[in-house]
């Protein structure tokens, strides 16, 4: 481990078990000094989630992973326009990161931990704003709803039209805005991959008392607005592998999958690829028909259904990572794993367990892991 690494590691303990108060007063510091900023924040901030401070943090903190957090900065620098974030702001919350910090960790704090953490936030607040300058796309896209369904009691597969073509991968994600729920921004996986109508799906299942997703499955209307920021993510087919492929889908965890098959569609011919896909009950399993269907035309796709709470469905029965476990065996596949923080974390530890190396799984869970 680096000096800098070790600093960063040692100063955060001093603060860590009281990061609900260092959230507050971050953001208290942030306001008082820059009132204007107040605005570009929704109104009813839930301090103790602050992605914004967990995101700095965890960036700071792996920055000796320049790999993977090179381009995941970049999407971020580029995400970001959509707030109109500037230089300025970059100083005014390093600042204000900083000076919380130093306030809580109280008289453990010391001048080499304050220059590691500045040094640490000037690479990161670099990296997001030179990928910013040199992004020539708009900072967001208005986009119209063309299609909205509802494919079961909480999920729902709409389709919009951006305003101007969206360049992306099959696999990513974007930052989603709807007029229903001003200023709130939740990433959702674009779920086919680019068509010659610019169109995209998403699938959205709306959480207990969610602000973004309740409105975006029980509100949202066809010829509704939504504001889309820059793609993100990293979970893209290598097109120079061979090897066959595996997908695992907890949910709408699903919609990348779905966007990774049509790009296989597309191009593949010689891997094997099997979809399994993990729901509570049958009504959660969206979209199965579309999937089988796919299944039937082409003969390199297998799809394995799988329920964890319903003795009536007729298929697998199971959490989808045990089902996964079931077949086999897969030390020479490629992995993409999409759902829910725990249904990522679970998969991926079956998989470690069925020794697949962890370079060959890529994927998105839909919180923090
Ligand atoms: C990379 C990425 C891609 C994503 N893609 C999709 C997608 O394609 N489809 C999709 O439906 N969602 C997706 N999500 C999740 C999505 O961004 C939102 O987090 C989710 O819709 C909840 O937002 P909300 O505003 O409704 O809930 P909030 O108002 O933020 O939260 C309300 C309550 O629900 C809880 N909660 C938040 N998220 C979840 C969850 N996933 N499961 C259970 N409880 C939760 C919170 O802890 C809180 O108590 C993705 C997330 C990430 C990080
Ligand atoms: C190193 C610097 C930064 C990192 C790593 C970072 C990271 C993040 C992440 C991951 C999110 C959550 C995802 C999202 O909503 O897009 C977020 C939210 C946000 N960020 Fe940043 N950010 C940084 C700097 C800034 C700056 C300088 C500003 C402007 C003042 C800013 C404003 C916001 C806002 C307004 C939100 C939404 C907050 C919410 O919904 O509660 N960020 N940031």
């Amino acid at each position: 481990m680096s000096d800098l690494a070790r600093l960063l590691k040692e100063s955060w303990t001093l603060v860590e078990d009281r990061q609900d108060k260092l959230a507050g007063y971050f953001y208290a510091r942030l306001f008082l000094s820059h009132p204007k900023l107040r605005d570009m924040f929704p109104v009813h901030m839930d301090v103790q989630r602050s992605r914004l401070l967990a995101a700095v943090v965890r960036a700071v903190q792996t920055l000796e992973d320049p790999d993977q957090f090179d381009a995941y900065l970049r999407g971020l620098g580029r995400d970001h326009r959509k707030f109109g974030v500037v230089k300025e702001h970059f100083d005014a919350v390093g600042a204000a990161l900083v000076g919380a910090l130093r306030e809580f960790a109280g008289e453990n704090w010391c001048w080499e931990y304050e220059q590691a953490w500045q040094d640490a936030y000037t690479v990161i607040a670099g990296k997001m704003q030179a990928a910013a300058e040199t992004d020539t796309n708009p900072p967001f896209w208005r986009a119209k709803v063309v299609r909205h369904e509802r494919v079961g009691q909480d999920i729902a597969v709409f389709t919009v039209r951006p305003e101007a073509p969206i360049s992306y991968r099959p696999g990513q994600y974007v930052s989603v805005e709807s007029g229903h729920r001003p200023r709130l921004w939740r990433p959702y996986s674009i779920a086919n991959a680019p068509r010659e109508d610019h169109t995209l799906d998403f699938h959205v299942r709306a959480v207990n008392s969610g602000w973004v997703s309740g409105a975006l499955v029980r509100k949202l209307a066809v010829g509704d607005e939504l504001r889309l920021a820059a793609p993100m993510g990293m979970m893209a087919l290598d097109r120079r592998s061979a090897r066959d492929i595996v997908c695992v889908a907890g949910g709408t965890g699903l919609a990348p999958i779905r966007a990774l098959v049509d790009e296989l569609i597309r191009y593949n011919r010689t891997r094997w690829v099997h979809v399994f896909v993990g729901a509570r009950t049958r009504d959660d399993l969206y979209l199965l028909d579309d999937l089988r269907l796919l299944a039937s035309r082409y003969p390199w796709l297998s799809v394995i259904p799988a329920c964890s709470d319903d003795p009536e469905f007729g298929g697998e029965t199971g959490l989808v990572d045990e089902v996964v476990a079931r077949y086999g065996p897969w030390a020479e596949h490629d992995f993409f794993v999409s759902g829910s923080p725990n249904m990522v974390r679970s998969t991926i530890r079956t998989l470690t367990e069925l020794r697949v190396p962890s370079t060959r799984i890529r994927y998105d869970a839909f919180g923090d892991l």
